[in-house]
Parts: structure tokens; sequence; C-alpha cells
């Protein structure tokens, strides 16, 4: 039996209403099954979430399928390359249709009586029907999907929120250069955590603790997180040197190629919540490497600068994303149960970038596969003190204000599904 199943139930109500803003969740957040469940229901099964890149189906009748809670969802690209999803259940008697993770189809063959459906989900074989039976009514049931810049998101709710049109046109030409939709997919790596979904988030919403956990990661970024100038010690002045001088290239780079500059943080005051920032990178200033070099030859997209730092995106609720000049990296997390989440990490490069010679998957992938590993640690640990009776909510640092704007966004969507 698990901790979660052993948690008493929950005044799930009272519990939202008397979160003490600028502290870190009560305990059940975390650990309970009424929570979990309460999560499924308002956030997961609510809002858009991204789902994959769509370099993971680049021909017809390629797919993947993604687990939500209960839902199970197909994703794929049609005859007609259209990108479609569909909830992954038969129109007949109910059985999930696909059980791979990811694959390529002709039609999609129920495997319990062989309803034959096409790959725009349009029923086209269901054997020993009345005469009288109408295939047109028994079609796949579509879900919400929108492609932003070869980023496919979906939204369970027939109703999504609407807010994503005007995000989805704010980020296009931010993430046009990189060429996404044809990149090619040099790795992925599916990493379970024992941890509630809302500690992963947290977890990656702050590099407070990256100093310590993450030798890896640091070298390639600037030791200067959550500091502004006057907080500049003299330690930190050779660093802050370095970075003026790394911010006013990245700002020529930006400014020559015609990339638009423009941040913007829109963590917790919408639906669609989310943080677009482009910081320079300390080293040589390329890429995720120990010490900022570039780790794949060929540039993404139309990018011609090595050096054009790191795009960076956070969206609510369940993903964040890297787009360097040699290749992005894509995250995705979603939840098991109350304290087991699983986090999908995707390299992507240049459609023409070949392995072994324009780069080797080892030092493409290192600095994350270290980083997400430490992250996991820490997670666990946090889970395992979020389930000990003695933990009290704590208060968020200086530094933890995108935490807390995750917390804000979570506390403020499902305030409004208990609403509604
Ligand atoms: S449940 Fe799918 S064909 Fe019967
Ligand atoms: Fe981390």
């Amino acid at each position: 039996m698990s901790l979660a199943t052993q948690t008493p139930p929950v005044e799930i109500e009272s519990l939202v209403q008397r979160r003490e803003v600028g502290y870190s969740l009560e305990a059940p957040f975390y650990i309970s099954p009424e929570v979990f469940d309460l999560d499924v229901a308002a956030i997961f099964a609510k809002h858009w979430l991204f789902s994959a890149a769509e370099s993971e189906i680049p021909d017809a009748g390629d797919y993947v399928t993604i687990d939500i809670g209960p839902y199970s969802v197909i994703i794929l690209r049609d005859d007609d390359e259209e990108i479609r999803a569909f909830h992954n259940v038969c129109r007949h008697r109910g059985s999930r249709l696909l059980n791979e993770s990811c694959g390529s189809i002709g039609n999609i063959v129920c495997p319990y009586h062989q309803w034959t459906y096409r790959t725009d989900g349009e029923l086209i074989f269901a054997e020993s029907q009345p005469h009288t039976f109408d295939r047109s009514r028994f079609g796949l049931k579509p879900i919400h999907v929108r492609n932003v810049a070869g980023l496919i998101f979906i939204c369970l709710d027939e109703n999504p929120p609407a807010d994503f049109d005007e995000v989805a046109q704010f980020l296009e030409p931010y993430l046009a250069p990189y060429g996404l939709p044809t990149a090619k997919v040099a790795h992925q790596i599916d990493l379970p955590e024992e941890g509630n979904w809302k500690l992963v988030m947290e977890n990656n919403r702050e590099c407070q603790h990256c100093d310590g956990a993450h030798p890896e990661l640091v070298s390639a970024y600037f030791p200067l997180f959550g500091y502004t100038e006057e907080d500049i010690t003299p330690r930190l002045r050779p660093a802050f040197e370095r970075y003026q001088v790394a911010a006013a290239d990245l700002e020529r780079a930006c400014s020559l190629s015609g990339f638009p500059r423009d941040e913007r943080r829109e963590l917790d005051n919408r639906p669609t919540g989310f943080q677009l920032s482009h910081l320079p990178l300390d080293g040589a200033g390329i890429s995720f490497a120990p010490d900022g070099a570039q780790v794949c030859k060929k540039l993404m997209g139309s990018i011609t600068d090595p050096k054009f730092g790191d795009l960076s995106l956070h969206m609510q609720p369940n993903s964040w994303f890297h787009f360097l000049s040699d290749h992005a990296v894509v995250f995705r997390v979603l939840p098991l149960s109350a304290d087991k989440s699983i986090v999908r990490t995707t390299w992507l490069v240049h459609p023409d970038a070949v392995e072994g010679v324009d780069y080797d998957i080892d030092s493409l992938t290192a600095v994350w596969r270290a980083t997400n590993n430490e992250d996991r640690e820490l997670v666990i640990g946090t889970q395992n003190g979020v389930t000990n009776p003695g933990y009290v909510p704590g208060p968020y640092s200086l530094v933890e204000d995108d935490v807390e704007a995750f917390v804000n966004w979570y506390v403020k969507r499902v305030d409004d599904y208990l609403e509604s």
C-alpha cells in the first residue's frame, strides 16, 4: 500500500481556502489521493498541456499516446498530414485502442473486435452490425489540439482556455527560427519521479538549489540567479562583468537577426500561465556543456550565430523548454499518482545533424541527464519531508517568486474549478 492511500480523507475546499499566501502548500496537496483526483479534474483535464514535439510524429500515420490520470489520448498525424488528437477509447465497447507509447499505423484497428478507424477518426469497419447501423455516429472522440511552431498542446476540456490563442501568437515568432516542426528527435528519456507533480514543477521553478545540486548545469549559467546589480558582492563581480559582456553580445545577435526581444512573465494571472526569457550563457556561451561549448555542429533552423543564449519558456501546468542555437531540450511532467510523476525529456537537433558526426548522444544529453537525476533526488527528499507529520508549510524566499507564481496559479485554477 502506498503512503498516499493511507492518508485520511481531506476537506478539499477548506484546504484550498485556508492556503497561506507566501508559504508552501499544506501536506495533503502533495500526498492526498483526493487532491490528486482534483488535480486531474481541475488542472490536467481543463488546461492546455504540452504533450509532444511535432517532430515525434514526422510522417502520416505516426502517433504517440499520452496517459493523463484515467485519460489516454492518441496524438497522430493523419493521412492529410494534419495533427489530430482523440480519446484512446473504442466507440464499440470501450477497449483501449493503442497500447504502445508511439508507433505508426495505416488505420486504427481496435484489438478487441476490430472496429477500424481512419487516421481522421472516422469509423470505416464494424463487423456484424445491423443494416440500420450508422457508422458516421461512431467516429473517435476528438480532443482539442494546437501546434505552436512545432510544439503540440492538447486540452481535454470541451471548452479550452481561450487565452491560449494569444499566448501562441506571442510565442510563434520566437520559436519559428528554431525550425522545430522539422527538427530531429535525437534522444528521449522518461524519468519516473517518486514525488507529487507539483513538487516536480516547484523544483523546476527555482534555482536557489542549483549552486549546490547542479554542478553540470551551473557551469553553463551565470551564477547570478535572483541577484540584482546592487546585490553583487566582490566575489560575484567577475561573473557579473562576464554576464554584462555576454548580454550585450546577445542583444547584438538578436538585433542583427531580427529576433524579437520582449520578455514576458505571466505565470499566475491567466489560465495559460507562461514565462519567456532569453538569457546569455556563461563560458563559451553556446550550449549546455560543462564549458558552455557547442554540442551539435549544425545549428537549429535559421539560427546563424552559435552564441544565441538560452531562450527559456515555462508553461503552466506541466512544461518547460530551453531553445539553444545548436539544440532544443523540452520537458513534460505528467502525474501518475499523488506521490508519483513522470518527466519526459526530449532533445531536438537540426534534421540534417548526423549522430556520431555532428553530435554524440552522451555530450548532447550529459548536462540535463545529470540535472534531472539530481532534481529527482531533491523531489524524493521533499516528498518524504511533506509526508512526515512534522511538516508545516514554510515561507518562500525572494528568489522563489516563480515557485510562488506556480502555486498561486494552481490554487486559483483549483479554486475556480471548485466554485464552478
Ligand atoms: S471494443 Fe473495440 S471493437 Fe469492440
Ligand atoms: Fe534543479
